[in-house]
């Protein structure tokens, strides 16, 4: 029954709380997360460890940051969030962007190789031809969100799928040389790719263009990871010119921007003591079991299903909707990761968002102590994952070890979250150096207009050879 709002907020039982005990992290908890990962990542970066690493750390090739001088016009293929986008991007004084976003159906995501990377030529080729962009030889950077080790900027080899997808016959190859068969086979496109990075390069880049102190760069959306700009010596992996390309004469030597591939810290086993029975549910019904475990606990794919366990068995235990569940809240992925966001975006004490959803999954007759017990769920899991964030974002700061440094910053969860931001400012803060001072911005569309500065750095690197 919906009552009125009258500031009295129902209080969360005792009994829920302990419940969702397990989720809350203590800060020795989360220092230790921290220094996990510093582990990780220098096991990654070593070379002989490396092969036994489960975060690969990989050199991106991209060794310069954009100047804001950067022009002229790209096109970018965004493959590996929620959507498919193909854009064309206009960089001069300012950044003007046109984009298309196509379907990726489900079959296509879990199909051979072959029929995704046909796909990605037809929606592009019919970009092209609505727009009359036929006629030029457009430079194109193509945004492959997904672990790969690159062996130069234009060749990238898929490590392993992640996310919803599972393609046949591509772990192992060059999604770069893929594309170009595909294009090839069509024999109606003609561009030139100049770049293959991850969504995490490209949102550092994106936020670089204008933002000099900016070294970082995180996804916190359908999956999260983070790449930063880390220094050559430290990078036994290594294999190129230690010294080229450079920078050119305005900018200092920075070194290379790795991506951490994060996603999979705790794939040895390493944060077993924060996951619990609800993450290994999760993991084990997943399409790649065992793999991107940290990612699991954090991400847009999986939060919604995180909070759906906990509330499925609070309802077991008699402790919400009178011990009555729904047939929709019974089925795996019902509760969608949005339905946090939104849920936490009432106002206190009022409950509006949350009736609502609840309605949507055929729970009718929700109280008001009802809903302050979701909302309770919710942000124990929209919390640990912020803060998990949080301390692999410290750790990044406290290894770049600058006075000031910017960190970019997408996702739709961190985008749509209405406290994401600041739950991840405060950890940052708890864990980071004394002295070293930090914000996070949102990076606004760093898959495509970061595929464009790529490319645009690439060529002008390449010209000054
Ligand atoms: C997954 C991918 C990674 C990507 C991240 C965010 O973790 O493996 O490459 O950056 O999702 O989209």
């Amino acid at each position: 029954m919906k009552t009125l709002c009258n500031n009295k907020v129902p209080k969360v039982p005792m009994l829920v709380k302990e419940i969702c005990q397990e989720l809350v992290l203590s800060q020795e908890a989360l220092k230790e997360v921290c220094d996990r990962l510093q582990e990780e990542i220098n096991k990654g970066l070593g070379k002989e460890s490396n092969p036994e690493a489960t975060i690969k750390c990989f050199p991106t090739y991209v060794r310069e940051l954009p100047n804001g001088k950067e022009k002229g016009r790209f096109l970018a293929l965004d493959l590996g969030g929620t959507n498919f986008r193909v854009l064309l991007i206009e960089l001069g004084d300012k950044c003007t962007m046109e984009s298309r976003i196509y379907a990726v159906p489900q079959p296509i995501m879990i199909g051979p190789g072959d029929g995704l990377f046909d796909h990605i030529a037809e929606c592009l080729a019919s970009f092209i031809k609505e727009r009359n962009l036929g006629t030029e030889l457009l430079p194109l950077g193509f945004t492959f969100s997904f672990p790969c080790k690159q062996e130069g900027l234009t060749k990238a080899r898929l490590a392993r799928w992640t996310k919803g997808f599972k393609c046949e016959g591509v772990e192992g190859r060059d999604v770069v040389e893929l594309l170009k068969k595909a294009i090839a086979k069509r024999g109606d496109v003609k561009i030139k790719i100049c770049a293959v990075l991850n969504d995490t390069t490209g949102t550092l880049m994106s936020c670089a263009w204008k933002n000099h102190n900016c070294r970082v760069g995180l996804i916190v959306g359908t999956g999260t990871n983070a790449c930063y700009m880390e220094k050559i010596e430290k990078v036994e992996l290594w294999d190129g010119d230690l010294e080229e390309p450079r920078q050119d004469d305005s900018h200092e030597f920075l070194g290379v921007i790795i991506n951490t591939e994060w996603g999979a810290f705790g794939d040895n086993g390493c944060l077993d003591f924060v996951r619990t029975e609800y993450d290994n549910t999760i993991d084990r019904e997943s399409l790649n079991p065992g793999k991107q475990l940290f990612e699991k606990m954090i991400s847009g794919m999986y939060m919604g299903e995180v909070a759906r366990q906990v509330i499925v068995r609070l309802v077991a235990e008699g402790l919400l909707f009178d011990g009555k569940s729904s047939d929709i809240l019974q089925e795996k992925g019902s509760f969608f990761t949005k339905y946090i966001s939104e849920i936490e975006s009432d106002e206190d004490g009022d409950f509006n968002n949350c009736y609502a959803i609840l309605e949507e999954l055929g729970l009718n007759n929700a109280t008001d102590a009802d809903c302050a017990n979701v909302r309770h769920v919710c942000e124990c899991v929209s919390r640990r994952a912020a803060y998990l964030a949080g301390a692999g974002v410290a750790l990044l700061l406290n290894r770049i070890n600058e006075e000031s440094v910017s960190v970019a910053v997408d996702g739709s969860v961190y985008r749509f979250h209405p406290h994401f931001h600041n739950l991840m400012v405060e950890q940052v803060s708890q864990l980071i150096k004394p002295g070293i001072k930090f914000d996070l911005m949102l990076s606004e569309d760093g898959s495509g207009r970061g595929a464009a500065l790529v490319a645009a750095v690439a060529s002008r690197t390449s010209a000054m050879r």
